[in-house]
């Protein structure tokens, strides 16, 4: 197959953090070459010199068979090179017309946009991707991420891009969304384009990858057809070492909830959501996006408290109204959306992983202390393995799993009672995957009462003791870990009639 881009011996340097090193990689008309590799690896960076937003150090770049320098993204997107982003960067206040030809608009003879032109390319665009035209006059900002994604989609192919590159972008999809996605790829595969691909799911690389790269460290370890390779061979070269597994623990004992929710309901996100937390319990919340299980956890939290209904504490009501509050009664919750809602991007890593513990120091009156705190950012820093050169680093220029996994160091530093993980292990490599698994386990055998929102089944049905399936804003089945199959979980998640609803443990 006929080569269109490749890279040859680029390095890239952080001030001393070499991010790639004589990195060689190629990419052919028509396939699907897949980048895999450890948080920190060095996946973003190479995309993003393809993609003309960081340049390299050294090295040459090769496109349909001369050599180019990609100055800026703008460069890259005229030459036929798209990236879709992990999160997409468009206008939240414009429409989906407006953001496909930002920039580059259509005018009539008059000079004015032609709108209507527009439209009708758009239309055309929408059709190849499988989105109904209907949202092409919607504003960016109503739609879901995942259609956000689509729309950028349809914008590489309004350059009719002979390169689509993808960092992480199952991540924020829906199942269905994620079908649509391989689907599309499929399709532009046939139309000879070429694709790269990153993500932290194997499975699904497996399943649509012809090639695989595995990078570590900034360097490329190798790179094989996906047919002649096993997933543990991959797992092993991201990770150089073969992997810990994590180990089930057995089931806690029911006793007294340290937690119950009581008639929770907030129209139309939720209704009459009741259930109860036990110590030692990991609770799992399974869900289509969409079925309110964020919007419960916000309600215990405070952040968005329900109309009605009640939580109780140890069989005591409690009226919690904002996150403090619930941090001081040892409820602690990990957001979803950790890039804002979670990190103090202006401040190093040290004060991010210690602002937990901190506050309670300061609170009964101790003076930091110090040592004590390095000592506490660094022990988690390698139990979760967090790729850092020096805590005092901005936590910005950590790699996107690396972020992630600071603020989770964070809440389990805190050792509270009652720990809220919305989507835990989003945008984290797979060995890291299993310590975080290995480190829940942990701290639920300590007694910590544990509830895990998660999109990802397997996850779900790996680590939870029971699982409660929520669909549009409901409670529709909850499930003992013995009796929970992949398939029984599913069809109540997505609406049909569930297993009955008993709120005991
Ligand atoms: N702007 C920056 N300043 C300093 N260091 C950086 C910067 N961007 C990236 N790095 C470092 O470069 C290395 C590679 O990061 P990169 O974002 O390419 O990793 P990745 O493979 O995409 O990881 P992830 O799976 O977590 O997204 C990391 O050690 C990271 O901390
Ligand atoms: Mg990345």
């Amino acid at each position: 197959m006929e080569t269109i881009l490749s890279a040859a011996g680029i390095s890239k340097s952080f001030g001393g953090v070499h991010a790639l090193k004589g990195v060689d990689f190629e990419l052919a008309a028509g396939e699907v070459h897949a980048l895999v590799g450890e948080n920190g690896a060095g996946k973003s960076t190479l995309i993003k010199i393809f993609s003309g937003a960081l340049r390299p150090d050294s090295g040459r770049i090769l496109y349909l068979g001369k050599e180019v320098e990609i100055s800026a993204p703008r460069v890259a997107q005229e030459m036929g090179i798209a990236t879709v982003y992990q999160e997409p960067l468009l206008y939240p206040e414009l429409d989906v017309v407006e953001n496909i030809f930002m920039g580059r608009e259509i005018t009539n003879r008059y000079g004015n946009i032609d709108y209507r032109e527009e439209l009708s390319r758009a239309r055309t665009l929408f059709e190849m991707v499988g989105v109904d035209p209907n949202f092409l006059v919607e504003k960016v900002g109503r739609l879901s991420l995942g259609l956000n994604q689509l729309v950028l989609i349809a914008k590489a192919l309004s350059y009719k891009s002979r390169v689509i590159i993808f960092d992480e972008p199952t991540a924020i999809l829906t199942e269905q969304e994620a079908r649509r996605l391989f689907e599309i790829i499929g399709r532009l595969k046939e139309q000879g384009v070429g694709i790269i691909y990153i993500s932290h799911r194997l499975e699904e690389v497996f399943q649509i990858a012809d090639r695989i790269t595995v990078m570590r460290d900034g360097e490329i370890k190798g790179t094989f057809p996906a047919r002649e390779v096993t997933r543990d061979r991959i797992v092993e070269l991201m990770a150089g070492r073969s992997l810990r597994s994590s180990v089930r623990r057995a089931r806690p004992a029911y006793g007294k909830p340290v937690l119950s929710v009581q008639g929770f309901t907030r129209r139309p996100q939720y209704f009459d959501v009741s259930f109860d937390l036990y110590p030692g319990e990991i609770l799992g919340f399974f869900g289509l996006v969409g079925s309110g299980r964020t919007e419960v956890a916000l309600g215990m939290i405070g952040i968005a408290p329900p109309r009605e209904g009640s939580l109780l504490l140890d069989d005591r009501p409690v009226n919690i109204r904002a996150p403090f509050e619930a941090l001081d009664l040892g409820i602690a919750y990990l957001p979803e959306d950790r890039k804002t809602q979670g990190l103090f991007n202006i401040l190093s890593i040290r004060y991010n992983i210690s602002v937990s513990v901190l506050g309670r120091l300061k609170r009964l009156g101790f003076l930091v202390d110090r040592d004590r705190e390095a000592e506490i950012c660094n022990r988690y820093s390698a139990e979760l393995s967090i790729k850092l050169r020096n805590i005092n680093n901005l936590v910005s220029s950590l790699s996107g799993g690396n972020q992630q996994k600071v603020v989770l160091a964070r809440w389990l530093a805190g050792s509270p009672r009652v720990l809220i993980l919305d989507e835990p292990t989003r945008g984290i490599d797979v060995a890291s995957k299993e310590e975080i698994h290995n480190k829940i386990f942990d701290l639920a055998s300590r007694g910590v009462a544990i509830m895990v929102i998660s999109s990802e089944l397997p996850e779900i049905l790996k680590i939870s003791d029971r699982i409660i399936v929520m669909h549009e804003g409901r409670m529709t089945g909850i499930f003992d870990r013995e009796s929970a199959t992949p398939e029984g979980v599913l069809r109540v998640a997505m609406g049909e009639a569930g297993t009955g609803i008993q709120n005991q443990g």
